[in-house]
């Protein structure tokens, strides 16, 4: 991997010198026209296409933005061919051995690793920010009991927006610091309420005491009748998970954040967008849908059946958990996951998981198989996380606010830096119109 220089905060690095260009030809009238070539500090160089539209009259077309990069970042760098992610620098292998999720939300937010009065300072004010506003009760209460927690999470989210407007100047540091401390602290809260509301339990306040993964599990396992003792084994596990799914670039729902957040929405909007996107089956929802299908599969000698429909082009199933957009590799993640999950099934005492033994069986046969291996797809992140979580006793229809709350931290992130990137305009794709020609309006009583 080449040699990279350390990222820091501040605003996105500013483009390099541009020394090399890419020059295309218009075949339709042999128009030359030439653009830089912009150099990051790792990974694919850019060409910059800004003036394109002005100098040819033609838009780009590239749905699914495959090859469109949207923006300069510098938070997550993944290589997708080699298996690489890294937090500003910091392999993520490096990060779920060695730190906690405390200290990669700071890394990842402010561009580098605290110092311990740094980390102190932060800590304390993520703590202290944990409570909801008491009426927001009221929202919870608004849903049926049935709700699926990621529907509850898009409103409530989105209802901060109402209950938290005192720092609303977002050209101000400090106004962005508060929201994003107060997205971080209240996430969590979010859903251990969306958890409790829906089990008919009563809520359970946050408790200073604890750090950060605990007081979550506190929040969503503990009941006023009897005390309950946070596992710190199950903990540690669970913040590992909330570190591997702290940020991943411009995913899906992250692009969903910058795109809101460009027009200038309130941040708390703009992350409830984040959640709506995260939510889909193609994306943090599959964890969701992992363990669905393996269940619908159900035994080792179903797996080639299952197989077979994935590589059916007639039949609209996927392997759930199976492929990556950017990962042509083991997606690194997946690995540390797959790791934790012995750690957390012995700690709740479970000596045989048929699922994780049947997704094992799954991964060996798809991995093996040629159409697996010619289309690149591997585990991703979703591919085992849900037998983890269901082994610490979250309902699947929990599984993606989990994700929601660890994502968070790279959602505010790149808010943050869209917000103080001089070159950031509103988002605003063009199109391929293929629609009707102009036509003229017909009354009512002409119309077949
Ligand atoms: N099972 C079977 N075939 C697959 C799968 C899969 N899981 N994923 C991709 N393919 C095939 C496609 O059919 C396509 O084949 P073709 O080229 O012969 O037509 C080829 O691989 C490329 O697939 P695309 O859908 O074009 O790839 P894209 O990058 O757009 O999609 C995605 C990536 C959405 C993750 C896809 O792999 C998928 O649907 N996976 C299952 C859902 C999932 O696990 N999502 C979580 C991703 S991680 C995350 O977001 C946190």
């Amino acid at each position: 991997m080449a040699k990279k220089t350390t990222a820091t905060k501040a605003t996105p690095a500013k483009a390099p010198a541009r020394q090399e260009t890419m020059t295309l030809i218009d075949n339709r009238n042999g128009k030359q026209v030439t653009y830089p070539i912009l150099k990051g500090t790792v990974g694919p160089e850019v060409v910059d296409i800004r003036k394109f539209y002005a100098d040819t009259g033609l838009f780009t077309y590239d749905p699914g933005y495959g090859s469109t990069g949207s923006c300069t970042s510098t938070i997550t760098y993944i290589d997708g061919e080699a298996g690489v992610l890294e937090y500003r620098g910091y392999p993520i292998e490096q990060l779920a051995e060695k730190s906690h999720f405390l200290e990669v939300a700071y890394l990842i937010i402010n561009g580098d690793l605290p110092n311990a009065r740094q980390q102190a300072e932060f800590e304390d004010s993520i703590t202290h920010h944990t409570m909801l506003h008491e009426q927001m009760q009221f929202f919870f209460r608004g849903f049926r009991r049935d709700s699926h927690p990621m529907a509850v999470m898009c409103g409530v989210v989105g209802a901060l927006s109402a209950f938290y407007h005192d720092h609303m100047d977002f050209s101000k540091p400090e106004d962005q610091m508060i929201a994003a401390h107060r997205l971080i602290s209240k996430m969590p809260t979010i859903a251990a309420y969306a958890y409790k509301y829906s089990q008919g339990q009563p809520f359970i306040y946050p408790r200073n005491t604890m750090n950060y993964t605990e007081n979550f599990l506190h929040m969503v396992f503990a009941t006023p009748c009897e005390d309950y003792k946070v596992s710190p084994v199950l903990a540690k596990a669970l913040d590992r998970l909330f570190i591997l799914h702290a940020d991943h670039e411009q995913n899906a729902s992250t692009s969903t954040v910058r795109i809101a957040g460009s027009s200038g929405a309130n941040p708390f909007a703009c992350i409830s967008a984040g959640v709506a996107s995260l939510w889909g089956p193609a994306h943090g929802g599959a964890n969701e849908a992992v363990i669905a299908m393996l269940t619908e599969i159900g035994d080792k000698k179903r797996i080639p059946e299952y197989v077979k429909k994935a590589k059916d082009k007639n039949d609209p199933f996927r392997l759930m958990g199976f492929g990556h957009r950017v990962y042509k590799n083991y997606d690194p993640r997946a690995k540390l996951i797959r790791q934790t999950c012995y750690e957390v099934l012995e700690e709740v005492g479970i000596k045989k998981e048929p699922l994780l033994e049947l997704a094992m069986a799954l991964e060996k046969v798809a991995i093996e198989d040629d159409y697996f291996i010619e289309h690149k797809l591997y585990p991703n992140v979703d591919f085992y996380s849900g037998i983890i979580y269901r082994a610490m006793g979250f309902p699947p229809p929990m599984f993606t606010a989990l994700f929601a709350i660890a994502r968070t931290v790279g959602w505010i992130a790149q808010w943050e830096e869209m917000l103080t990137d001089p070159e950031t305009r509103i988002g605003r794709p063009r199109q391929r119109f293929a629609g009707p020609t102009t036509r003229n309006y017909v009354a009512m009583k002409k119309r077949k």
